[in-house]
């Protein structure tokens, strides 16, 4: 699929260049701005940002690596994201993960057939003093019980 912005994405790129002091501080916001776009950050949408910026793919895949909040393949409707690093995971998030896997029928990694819901464990969401955590596209939650996850997946379900 070939990667290009709406009028209003590169209205919005081109005045990130203006608001910035080099083309590197761009390549963050840029990113964002395909996977708003398309839902994820493909091959083609890195290189599309690339050839924008006038940077190799190469320096710009090793950012969009870098960084958990791009997703590199197609995401479900809803992408949820638990933590699993070392505060959460003392605090039961291997569980929850699991809870959740079962409840939504799919392995961590995988999306539901109905395209909904994506389950994701990711290292460390920002929020450790309130482990475990879970990221529902921007929505955070903290302090998760099991009783807690339905509560808030009854929202999406
Ligand atoms: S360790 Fe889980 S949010 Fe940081």
């Amino acid at each position: 699929m070939s990667v290009a912005f709406s009028e209003e994405n590169l209205k919005e790129f081109n005045r990130l260049l203006t608001r910035y002091p080099d083309r590197e501080a761009v390549i963050l916001p840029s990113l964002h701005l395909v996977q708003q776009q398309y839902g994820n950050v493909s091959n083609e949408g890195i290189e599309y940002v690339a050839g924008l910026l006038g940077l190799s793919a190469a320096r710009i895949e090793g950012v969009a690596t870098f960084y958990t909040m791009y997703n590199r393949k197609p995401v479900g409707k809803y992408h949820v994201q638990i933590c699993r690093n070392i505060a959460c995971s003392l605090l039961g998030a291997e569980h929850l993960i699991d809870h959740v896997s079962g409840k939504l029928g799919v392995k961590p990694g995988q999306t539901t057939p109905d395209g909904r819901f994506t389950l994701l464990p990711v290292v460390c969401l920002g929020a450790c003093d309130h482990g475990p955590a879970m990221m529902i596209d921007f929505e955070l939650h903290g302090d998760l019980t099991v009783d807690g996850i339905d509560a808030i997946l009854a929202r999406y379900l």
